[in-house]
């Protein structure tokens, strides 16, 4: 059920006015952005007479949770038989409906994370754009977006972000030349209007108590996932824009010091001490070291508790060999190790891995190795996506992990809080990768979460 507050209906009228060109919500997580953008474009989309629109998120998945479902706001679980889930020609999922004067439409949906299926996809006139996380999606996206709307007479965007670098394209070309209305950060509207307005686009600021569900307990909790006055939380809990710089997790882990709850006993271990089988599944990351410096695989075994509220780095290796034989003998002896300690090999869910070198034929000499010493799990090549090969988003995952402490690591792991406590920002907004040995504790143990990464984040 979708409340409305003076901010949504305020929202909501310049949406359905066609001289509103394009909405722009920005702001803090959880505060209403995406429900709102959904009721705007829903309401812009029924009375049009034109009949292609788009809806755009990172992937379909996100469109699915976010835009579709999004806890009974979305398109298909709040307006039950208004919307349909459809299957076209050419394979690709689309919404249709009918408009007020009962021609049938069609809404398209497109991850913008692949360029090749947004491509196919964008090759039509379309008049109504919903852009879900706008400042993830590049550049050729949104042009190509506008391009599309070109010949329609009454063409209408709405996007939604959090806080981003002030310097980003969405920024300068686009967002600053709307007209602020209602309260906005002075940091941000300092940014806005140095550009003149442009007719009918408009910008509204969104926090947490702008969302009728977020209670103060809500908010509280809410505002916990990030450390304190770190990068994330200026952007994801103030919703204000600046950019990525200095220690990326050093607020939350020091050498010295671990906060409570960082390191515990391993929780693999079952009360008796004797048996590994403490989680529900485990899963391994193994980042293959850079052969010309002769260092760098490393070995993360996670454990997943059930519901996925919890993780346990357990186990580590930091393998000597770099020659690939031997290194692949020496991978496989210490998995087979761990894999024999299981009572239930099955929870042993799978091995990633990720290479420098020819990764199919590792992949299939440490596939053979294990097998010879009894361990099936499959082995595959970390999954990986989007412009940036899913960098930002294994980031972030880390980020909400420690930030809302459901991370810890055994204490033979500690050598992976040291190295995460001097990641920094590169000027992409991502860890600065210089070869350091650091990251090669990082990547691993990145790969050994990053197949749960949805369900991970869905905990949240
Ligand atoms: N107007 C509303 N009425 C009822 N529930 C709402 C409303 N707005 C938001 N919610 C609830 O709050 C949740 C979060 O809202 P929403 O997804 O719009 O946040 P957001 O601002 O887009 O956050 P993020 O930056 O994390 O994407 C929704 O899934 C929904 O359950
Ligand atoms: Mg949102």
């Amino acid at each position: 059920m979708i409340h409305l507050t003076d901010k949504h209906v305020q929202a909501l009228a310049l949406a359905e006015r066609d001289d509103t060109r394009l909405e722009v919500f920005e702001g803090t997580v959880r505060s209403s952005k995406t429900v709102c953008a959904i009721t705007a474009f829903i309401l812009r989309v029924l009375k049009s007479d034109d009949l292609v629109h788009l809806i755009a998120a990172r992937d379909l998945d996100a469109i699915t949770d976010n835009i579709l479902e999004s806890n009974g706001c979305g398109l298909l679980s709040a307006y039950p038989g208004i919307f349909t889930l459809s299957k076209g020609a050419i394979g690709n999922t689309y919404l249709a409906y009918l408009n007020i004067k009962g021609k049938e439409g069609k809404i398209l949906l497109a991850g913008y994370d692949k360029k090749n299926a947004w491509e196919k996809i964008l090759g039509k006139t379309i008049s109504c754009i919903l852009v879900d996380e706008v400042n993830v999606a590049d550049e050729d996206f949104i042009r190509e977006c506008f391009a599309r709307q070109t010949s329609i007479d009454h063409p209408f965007t709405v996007w939604t972000l959090n806080g981003d670098d002030p310097d980003h394209f969405i920024y300068k070309d686009y967002i600053n030349y709307c007209k602020p209305l209602g309260k906005v950060p002075p940091t941000t509207l300092a940014d806005i209007v140095k550009s003149p307005d442009k007719e009918g686009w408009y910008y509204f600021h969104w926090n947490m108590k702008d969302n009728p569900v977020m209670t103060d307990e809500k908010i509280r909790k809410a505002s916990e996932i990030y450390p304190l006055n770190s990068h994330y939380y200026n952007i994801k809990i103030l919703g204000l824009r600046g950019k990525a710089e200095g220690a990326i997790f050093a607020s939350e882990l020091s050498d010295r010091d671990y906060p409570d709850g960082l390191v515990k006993k391993d929780g693999a271990l079952a009360p008796d001490g004797l048996n590994k089988d403490g989680y529900e599944s485990y899963e391994i990351g193994i980042d293959i070291g850079n052969n010309e410096i002769k260092r760098g695989t490393v070995i993360t075994i996670a454990g997943f508790s059930r519901d996925y509220s919890e993780v346990q780095i357990i186990d580590t290796l930091t393998c000597k060999s770099t020659e690939i034989n031997a290194l692949v003998a020496e991978m496989s002896s210490f998995i087979a190790l761990f894999a024999e300690s299981l009572i239930n090999k099955g929870r042993l869910r799978a091995i990633w891995l990720d290479s420098y070198g020819p990764i199919q034929l590792m992949l299939s000499t440490l596939r053979k190795s294990l097998a010879e010493k009894g361990v099936y799990a499959p082995v595959g090549e970390v999954p990986k996506f989007g412009k940036d090969q899913g960098r930002k988003a294994r980031m972030e995952l880390l980020l909400i992990l420690i930030g809302s402490k459901r991370l810890t690591f055994a204490p033979r792991c500690i050598i992976y809080i040291r190295a995460l406590a001097k990641l920094t920002y590169g000027k992409d907004g991502l860890p600065e990768d210089e070869n350091q040995p650091e990251m090669d504790y990082y990547d691993s143990l990145c790969y050994s979460l990053v197949n749960n990464m949805l369900r991970l984040n869905r905990k949240v």
